[in-house]
């Protein structure tokens, strides 16, 4: 199904993250035929190019980050001529507005869907949506998308959410958490409530504990300059992370409209048991990696990553123990972590049923474990035990696995892909609404402050190994594990 032509308007169009995820994603639909040909790309940002510099940029980025079985010569080709270039810096008021404004503004196009994706460093985002406004750029139909990290804290995430909704009104505000837009992640919606069994299974009395992990092998990626100020609490926790937790947690939402999924997710969240300085030593442990390997290869510390060797005491790791204090999970451990320099590329959750009973098959039944695998290779997987052929009453464990969709048939879509879509069509249920951002923050704050008054620092952790020690004694008090060392 295509959409209706739509320009769409990147701030911070030379990035990484526009070459990497944005435009591969609209290239991708594109190719898919649901982009309608006449629709714009227009790209601003600081940098003197014209169009054809941008496109050959546009046309290297494709290459780099499209698998070359959907790159198409004539198609990629089609493609770079929806994409313009206009140098601007958003945030300042002097610069081109006028010529993007008759761009945008030229006839045919003037009352079309116009979306504005924020893709730069978030304390620029109230200065460039105040330009779009007073600039004449916004219509009728303009919605603005605001990239992660909304603020460092609560305070400037408010700050950033005032700024951008003193010219946009938040129905068109748009969020992004792409891990919202990845299949296995809205597949949990579907598994827990289209699946009456799981749905009344779904509570403390089955459940003992959840884990989600998002682990990476790669280190700093040259990103020191961002990582360094942020760390894999704000980074990755703060928004991913919580957000899958919301879908795992929620009650079951009156619709599957947008309002009624995030009042939902927002409840959890504000469920949230806090952690504070007074708690946080036996409920959080975050790490930061020393040298050690990745992929068989020897890898520096973290520190020496940074440019000059700075002492540095962001963490590169966080594993933590939330509770959700409501009827549903009280007492039920969210153990959520993730890092870099991990041992693999792993986003997974893990639902772990209660033991059973001693007696009819020898010891106590282990719980079942239903896991929901993100990435690589989505999954979901629930071993069940049957019996074993022949006279005596052995028990085989049988996996009952699916893999999400049709392999070969399916394409996964990236999660970007998705998303963007979304925003032209004005679909905001796979979209973070502002008091949800508030709350993550909420939660998430004291944590840092805590941390700040901690001198000791992270704990230290190879490059390559999953985390510091801490982390395992966070759920060794509870007599648990991580799932990687129960299989082991
Ligand atoms: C980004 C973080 O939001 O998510 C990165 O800033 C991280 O540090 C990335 O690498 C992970 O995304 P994915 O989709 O590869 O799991």
């Amino acid at each position: 199904e295509p959409v209706d032509s739509f320009d769409y308007v990147i701030f911070g169009a030379t990035g990484d993250l526009t070459m990497r995820k944005l435009l591969p994603a609209l290239y991708r639909r594109f190719a898919e035929g649901q982009v309608p040909a006449d629709s714009r790309i227009v790209g601003t940002a600081r940098s003197p190019l014209d169009d054809e510099g941008y496109r050959e940029r546009a046309r290297q980025a494709l290459h780099e980050h499209v698998r070359a079985d959907e790159l198409i010569d004539a198609t990629v080709n089609r493609f770079l001529r929806m994409v313009h270039y206009v140098s601007l810096n958003g945030a300042e008021s002097t610069g081109n507005w006028e010529g993007l404004k008759s761009l945008l503004v030229s006839n045919a196009a003037a009352d079309r869907v116009r979306v504005f994706y924020l893709a730069t460093a978030p304390d620029l985002y109230g200065d460039i949506a105040r330009n779009v406004a007073e600039k004449g750029l916004r219509s009728e139909s303009s919605r603005i998308v605001l990239e992660k990290p909304i603020g460092t804290d609560l305070e400037t995430a408010r700050k950033v959410n005032e700024g951008v909704g003193r010219y946009f009104p938040e129905g068109s505000i748009f969020r992004i958490d792409h891990y919202l837009g990845k299949e296995a992640v809205q597949n949990i919606i579907a598994l827990r409530f289209a699946n009456p069994m799981l749905e009344r299974m779904w509570d403390r009395d089955s459940i003992e504990y959840v884990q989600i992990t998002a682990a990476e092998t790669v280190g700093l990626e040259g990103r020191g300059g961002y990582y360094d100020g942020s760390g894999a609490l704000r980074d990755m926790i703060q928004n991913h992370l919580l957000q899958v937790l919301t879908v795992v947690a929620m009650e079951r939402p009156v619709s599957l409209d947008a309002d009624a999924l995030r009042d939902e997710k927002v409840r959890v969240l504000k469920s949230l048991k806090p952690l504070d300085r007074d708690n946080l030593r036996a409920n959080v442990a975050r790490g930061q990696y020393v040298q050690g390997t990745a992929g068989g290869k020897p890898v520096p510390a973290y520190r020496e990553e940074l440019p000059g060797e700075t002492p540095s005491n962001t963490e590169t790791f966080v594993a933590l123990k939330a509770e959700i204090d409501n009827a549903r999970w009280r007492g039920v451990p969210f153990y959520l972590r993730s890092g870099k320099r991990m041992p693999e590329k792993l986003t997974e959750v893990v639902v772990q049923f209660r033991a059973g009973e001693p007696g009819l098959f020898g010891e106590a039944r282990p719980g079942s474990r239903l896991v929901i695998r993100v990435q690589p290779n989505e999954s979901v997987t629930l071993p069940l035990f049957v019996k074993h052929p022949g006279d005596s009453f052995g028990l085989d464990e049988v996996d009952a696995l699916s893999r999400l969709g049709e392999p070969g048939r399916i394409r996964y879509r990236d999660s970007y892909e998705g998303l963007m879509l979304d925003a032209v069509k004005g679909s905001p249920a796979l979209f973070v609404r502002k008091d949800e951002t508030e709350a993550a923050w909420q939660w998430v704050t004291p944590i840092l402050e805590g941390w700040r008054e901690d001198e000791n620092g992270p704990d230290t952790y190879e490059a390559g190994t999953w985390g510091p020690d801490s982390a395992r004694e966070l759920l060794r008090q509870a007599g648990h594990q991580w799932v990687e060392d129960i299989a082991a």
